[in-house]
């Protein structure tokens, strides 16, 4: 299958099955935003209570926090957010489509040979590494690249353009109108900075120690058609570990090594993750990567990770006129407390929605299979979800819906739902009720057969590999908590 066609039947997919849906679709949709349907919304908890547990509970020096989205807004000045967040767009007159500068470019590269492709990205990147806007039009212009629109080459320069969105606070009318603006925050980590001594001071933590928050972001984006890869409104999961200044780069070179761990222990093969070290450093950063993934539509960003020095809790002290700084009594190596200062912090940051992609791209599988007939071969369509994040870990299938199967296979449901997300069928062919359950990715079909009245057994079918085996119906608990963790 191509990466193309691997894509649209993906994304037909998810919406046929219950993941992913068009936000408000019956309204025709809103551009880059969706919503999780029943099972996508059960993978995506299962993606994040994973990455919970692996930041809180299998970390004693980190714990997790949940800010509001709302922040107060001299926050977003603090950070940078309201003079810096923004990216460099152009406009097509004729179709007056919008585009962002890199995004435009990487597509007309996708479009060259493999040597001038390469040529163009790493001629935009010294451009954009200079925020030379006048080089970025002039190097448009040369190649000739085009509105996939009007396809004109009729640009306007290049600007800037903010990707915070502003709501109104309050019902107060105010003469001016910046005392009420709030933003929808595009980032969860100002979360977890302005609260960094309530966290400290509370949890009586001591450096080197972590806050981690899952929620919510918000940002404008100038969107390439690309699914759940670039929202509107889409979910981080972030975690800032605050550091002793001159430790920072041991500790960024710790959790390179263990998110990229992380992903792989979530079931992402090696070959398909690879680390990217940025071109062009934030002013205030000192080292930045990302873990990129293989996704259908080519290597794209899944998480970052930056060591961001003391820029964000400093700029915080001078806005809020409030000290924010960590005394630290252990010693130095001439016996003296390291005393008071802003710590250091090295930050990862992944977004839930890219992780819930990068699965399903993974899962997406068909396959041809014989059917009854004899020398005639159907096509098998499942979705092969590590068992431990799958939505659906078991269906109970009584073979018939007589004869005291019903019951038995509905006690051994009763029994199991206690442990898992089960599912009870009992309606169709045997053959549809698996192919029901291969496509929403259930690992386990457990089926009740007359013999199962006699020996007290099961038949459990493997979905990937469609292996079949008899268990007994009492050892059913252990066997399945034991394939789901392996
Ligand atoms: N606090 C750092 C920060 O926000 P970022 O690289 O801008 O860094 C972190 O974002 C992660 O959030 C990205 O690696 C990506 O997984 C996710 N992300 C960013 N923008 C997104 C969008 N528009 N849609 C979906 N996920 C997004």
């Amino acid at each position: 299958m191509s990466s193309e066609s691997l894509f649209s039947k993906l994304t037909a997919h998810a919406k046929e099955y219950g993941y992913i849906f068009q936000s408000s679709e019956i309204y025709d949709g809103l551009s880059a935003v969706y919503d999780y349907g029943q099972y996508g919304a059960q993978l995506k908890k299962n993606i994040r209570d994973a990455w919970w547990k692996s930041m809180t509970q299998l970390h004693d020096n980190i714990v997790g926090i949940d800010a509001a989205i709302f922040m107060h807004p001299t926050t977003w000045k603090a950070s940078g957010h309201v003079d810096n967040f923004s990216d460099p767009m152009i406009d097509n007159k004729d179709s007056k489509k919008r585009y962002r500068v890199d995004h435009l470019i990487e597509a007309h590269a996708a479009t060259l040979s493999a040597e001038d492709g390469k040529q163009l990205i790493e001629a935009m990147e010294a451009l954009l590494a200079k925020d030379d806007y006048q080089g970025i039009l002039s190097l448009i212009n040369e190649h000739k690249i085009k509105c996939g629109i009007s396809g004109t080459c009729n640009w306007t320069e290049v600007r800037q353009f903010n990707l915070m969105f502003q709501t109104e606070f309050g019902a107060v009318a105010s003469d001016n109108q910046d005392d009420n603006i709030v933003y929808l925050r595009p980032e969860t980590a100002q979360g977890i900075f302005v609260n960094f001594l309530n966290v400290q001071k509370t949890g009586r933590m001591k450096i080197p120690f972590g806050i981690a928050q899952t929620g919510k972001a918000f940002r404008n984006e100038i969107v390439a058609r690309q699914f759940i890869f670039r929202m509107r409104e889409f979910e981080q999961m972030e975690m800032q570990f605050f550091v002793r200044p001159g430790t920072e780069l041991e500790w960024y070179a710790y959790w390179k090594e263990n998110r990229m761990k992380w992903h792989q222990a979530l079931g992402i093969p090696a070959e398909k993750l690879r680390y990217h070290d940025h071109a062009k450093l934030a002013h205030y950063a000192n080292a930045a990567l990302d873990i990129e993934f293989e996704f259908p539509f080519g290597w794209k960003e899944l998480e970052g990770i930056h060591s961001r020095t003391n820029y964000d809790l400093s700029r915080h002290q001078e806005f809020s006129k409030k000290k924010i700084q960590y005394f630290d009594n252990d010693l130095n190596p001439e016996g003296k407390p390291y005393g008071n200062y802003v710590p250091y912090v090295v930050e990862t940051s992944v977004g839930l929605d890219r992780l819930v992609l990068t699965i399903l791209s993974l899962a997406f599988k068909e396959e041809e299979v014989p059917t009854a007939e004899e020398g005639k071969t159907d096509i098998r369509t499942y979705l092969s979800i590590p068992a431990a994040i799958a939505p659906v870990k078991a269906a109970i299938l009584p073979l018939v819906k007589k004869e005291g199967l019903p019951e038995i296979a509905n006690s051994i449901t009763t029994e199991l739902r206690k442990h898992f997300h089960c599912q009870y069928d009992e309606k169709d062919s045997i053959g549809k009720r698996y192919r029901r359950q291969d496509a929403i990715g259930t690992p386990f079909c457990i089926t009740v057969d007359h013999q199962s009245k006699e020996d007290e057994m099961v038949t459990v079918r493997h979905r990937d590999s469609l292996i079949q085996e008899r268990i007994p119906i009492k050892g059913l608990t252990q066997y399945l908590q034991k394939a789901i963790q392996g």
